[in-house]
């Protein structure tokens, strides 16, 4: 089956010179693979004319890893953009109060570097960071649930049956939401992530009308993650909303409230859902367009940590983000950047950046050191559920390896995408013989 009707569905024309290549257009999301060829060779430093992040300066996109390696390690040199607009919220509380949950609590716990380090550590690490492995045999159980129930039809949508609802199922399980409330988890999921899907350009800005839709739907979430929180500290659970509610943070020397605790459960909902659907997504049609990987994999799976390091590298979940400003004049391969411009990071550009890579396309199961692609970020500010996603995918493809004899693509896949900046498959119709 032709693996590509994608490229003649999309909006725009497949780029083939500098001049055609927009990563923002609608239907850009077909062709980006192709763009970031382009820009590799002929403008790894691109700007965006008037887009930056003080008036009367332009934003760039960074396409190659040593770049983007070298602005996400220094925070002092290339302040993230959210960390300006805390510093200047806790200056002025009152105008905090417009904001979502999430910032909010950041003015409050993590105004700066070094408590968002702490934050870290002492709030979100024992759950989805280092400590994530705790829910190891819960995930096992969650992705054989899923496979029980289409295994023996001998055919899946991968997206709404399996990558979409894994991801919801274990944060739902992680933090303590009602698995019976399952579909407002989505629906709060969908609010908090609008931006990303629905918003324009680089800076992901969504129009007024829609940012108030958004409101309403993030003031529901709002409602009900308090209800949640009450419930928890008259009759405690095991999970990570019940240990937000009695844990002491030490830099303040207080527990938390309930507004912070909100804020956190909207970071991991923001962050703990999409983002593991798109790269089981996308490593179910990597293993069958290379069917010898696969072989690998079901003759051993200790490969299959590689497998999903490679996945992540070569088909990033989040495809650029920007993030990040230049706090003095910078010069980025030969280009000029001002101080005060915005830098949009482009981490699936630099995970095929073929000055980085050997064979940069190709998925090697034996890559060095492939864990350090910039999917999940690095330094301070790495992705704080890197370890949790991890944990999901590894234990995901265990039990599909166990349950399934190979997956080919089946009828009625246009293999588009979702707009916006992530990598969001909308529908993998699949065909397998099961184990
Ligand atoms: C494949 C899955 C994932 C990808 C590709 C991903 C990617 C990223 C990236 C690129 C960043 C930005 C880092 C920076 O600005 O330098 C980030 C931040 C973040 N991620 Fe993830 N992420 C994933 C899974 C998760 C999960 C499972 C959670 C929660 C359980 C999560 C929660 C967050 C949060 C809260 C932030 C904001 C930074 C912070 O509050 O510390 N992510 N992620």
């Amino acid at each position: 089956m032709n693996k590509k009707p994608n490229h003649e569905l999309s909006e725009m024309a497949c780029p083939h010179q500098l001049a055609d290549v927009d990563l923002f257009a609608l239907g850009a999301q077909e062709h980006w693979y192709e763009a970031y060829d382009i820009l590799h060779n002929e403008a790894p430093v691109h700007r965006i004319p008037g887009e930056g992040f003080m008036p009367g300066t332009d934003a760039f996109i960074l396409t190659r890893y040593e770049d983007i390696s070298r602005v996400v390690k220094d925070e002092q040199r290339y302040p993230p953009a959210l960390s300006l607009m805390i510093r200047q919220l806790s200056e002025s509380p009152e105008a905090a109060v417009n904001m979502n949950t999430m910032i909010q609590s950041m003015v409050s716990l993590r105004p700066n570097p070094e408590l968002w380090r702490t934050h870290r550590q002492e709030l979100t690490d024992p759950w989805v960071g280092p400590g994530a492995s705790r829910h190891k045999s819960m995930i096992v159980d969650v992705a054989h649930s899923l496979i029980d129930q289409w295994v023996d039809e001998e055919k899946v949508d991968f997206v709404s049956q399996f990558a979409q609802p894994l991801p919801q199922m274990v944060m739902a399980k992680v933090l303590g939401w009602p698995i019976e409330d399952l579909k407002l988890l989505k629906y709060f999921g969908d609010g908090t992530v609008k931006a990303f899907v629905y918003g324009s350009g680089h800076r992901c800005i969504l129009p007024t009308e829609e940012v108030r839709s958004q409101l309403e739907v993030l003031q529901e979430f709002q409602a009900y993650t308090n209800a949640l929180i009450t419930a928890r500290r008259s009759a405690p659970e095991e999970d990570m909303i019940t240990f937000l509610t009695t844990v002491e943070y030490s830099p303040l020397n207080r527990k938390l409230t309930d507004a912070e605790i909100n804020g956190i459960v909207y970071a991991m909902v923001i962050g703990g859902l999409e983002t593991t659907q798109y790269a089981l997504a996308e490593q179910v049609q990597l293993v069958i367009e290379n069917h010898a990987v696969w072989q690998a994999l079901k003759e051993d799976k200790r490969k299959v940590r590689a497998f999903t390091e490679e996945g992540m590298r070569l088909r990033a979940p989040t495809q650029g983000l920007s993030t990040r400003t230049t706090s003095q004049e910078e010069v980025f391969q030969g280009v000029a950047v001002p101080k005060g411009s915005f830098l949009h990071m482009r981490w699936a550009a630099a995970n095929i950046d073929p000055l980085e890579w050997d064979d940069p396309t190709e998925l090697k199961l034996d890559r060095k050191a492939g864990t350090r692609h910039l999917t999940f970020s690095q330094g301070a500010r790495v992705c704080p559920g890197a370890s949790l996603s991890r944990l999901e995918q590894v234990e995901a493809w265990n039990a599909l390896i166990d349950r399934i004899d190979h997956f080919e693509y089946a009828q009625d896949n246009t293999f588009t995408h979702q707009p916006g900046i992530m990598l969001g498959i909308t529908k993998l119709n699949l065909a397998f013989k099961k184990q």
